[in-house]
């Protein structure tokens, strides 16, 4: 079985070739960074048009690399939600289309389902793990239980943790996209012997119950203490190098310390996890990683990330996950699935989940 993916729901326009026996035949990726960079931030008008701009053009490239016909392939899946509607649309569009011109069954894909399966398809994990996602968009905590069945134990009642050090970075004039700045900046912090506790930056939620995270005070905190250092208006480089660690160590300890929460409430459950699997943008960072080794080692289960690629937005997840529905019999209309399915921009994984306290709760 070969399924070709569509991903389109933020800033990479993103299409895969996947089989059944977890091969990539092809797989592509688009970023949009330098279109969003001078506004510091995605532009949704920007990525929407920019996805309809690029998406004709990437799936006849990615056929080519697969030595495919169209007809050759067996279905088609694309992110359906939740995301940008406008990029969200053109993906949905774009796959309806073929599927009604190629007589296959087309599949609306839950990004958040994606990403939640795609340590299946690299490294290949198997039921039930715990999985943390944080990227730019989404920052939660799931238990994946089979496919198409997800528990939400966490998730953010305000910003993202790839939002926090995209903000970060941004207050401390780092650039954009703020994670990878941020790591690098700790770094030089680090080497020159700075204390982060110095900073006295806040983490949020630590120690309290449940699994839910906060970030956008550690914003507000960040911004005084830019503010309190800065001399002449500026923020020395000692400063801001000093305040990108302080801000690292308290996004790694809040993650771990959400995570610990979700395996202890875990523990209890029948069948035990498998792992605990890290995946999205801001799982590339290390400390992060360090934090949560200790956090999957102290509850005797390994850290499993799946490889940046496929951490980070990407087609090969969707299509990926549009194989492990066909292969449960997922597909039917009242799984929502289907030529009539309409884009949704949000569209919980867990419907059961309440929503987080405060919350204007993203996806
Ligand atoms: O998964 P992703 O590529 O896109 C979505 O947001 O869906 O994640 C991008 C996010 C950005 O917020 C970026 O700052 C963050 O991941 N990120 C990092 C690192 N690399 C990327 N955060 C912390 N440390 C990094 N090394
Ligand atoms: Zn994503």
């Amino acid at each position: 079985m070969r399924v070709l993916g569509i991903e389109s729901s933020c800033d990479e326009t993103a299409v895969a070739i996947v089989d059944d026996g977890r091969r990539r035949l092809a797989d592509l990726v688009l970023s949009q960074l330098t279109e969003h960079r001078p506004f510091g931030g995605v532009v949704p008008e920007i990525a929407a048009r920019s996805h309809l701009g690029q998406l004709d053009r990437l799936i006849a490239r990615a056929l080519a690399q697969a030595g495919m016909k169209p007809h050759e392939l067996d279905a088609i899946a694309a992110t359906a939600g939740p995301g940008l509607i406008g990029g969200v649309l053109v993906g949905v569009t774009m796959g309806k289309a073929m599927a009604l011109a190629l007589d296959r069954p087309f599949l609306a894909i839950n990004h958040l389902e994606g990403h939640a399966l795609s340590a299946r398809l690299d490294p290949g994990v198997a039921f039930p793990y715990l999985l943390l996602l944080v990227s730019g968009g989404h920052c939660q905590l799931l238990r994946v239980e089979g496919v198409g069945r997800y528990r939400r134990l966490g998730t953010t009642v305000d910003d993202a943790a790839g939002e926090a050090f995209d903000k970060g970075a941004k207050i401390l004039g780092l650039g954009y996209p703020g994670g990878p700045a941020i790591e690098q900046a700790a770094a030089r912090a680090k080497a020159a012997g700075i204390d982060p506790d110095a900073y006295g930056l806040p983490r949020p939620m630590l120690g309290r119950p449940g699994c839910d995270f906060s970030f956008s005070g550690l914003k507000t905190a960040l911004r005084q203490r830019a503010q309190e250092r800065a001399a002449d208006g500026a923020l020395p480089e000692r400063e801001r190098d000093g305040l990108a660690l302080a801000l690292q160590e308290s996004i790694a300890a809040v993650l771990a310390d959400r995570t610990a929460h979700a395996l202890e409430a875990a523990a209890a459950a029948t069948p035990r996890l498998t792992a605990l699997v890290v995946a999205g943008g801001v799982a590339a960072n290390q400390r992060i990683r360090q934090a949560l080794e200790q956090v999957a080692r102290a509850h005797d289960l390994p850290l499993v990330a799946p490889p940046s690629r496929l951490c980070t937005d990407n087609a090969a997840m969707i299509a990926w996950a549009g194989i492990e529905r066909l292969e449960a019999g997922l597909t039917d209309s009242a799984h929502g699935d289907g030529l009539d399915f309409a884009a949704r921009p949000r569209w919980p994984l867990d419907p059961t989940a309440p929503r987080a306290a405060g919350a204007g709760v993203k996806a």
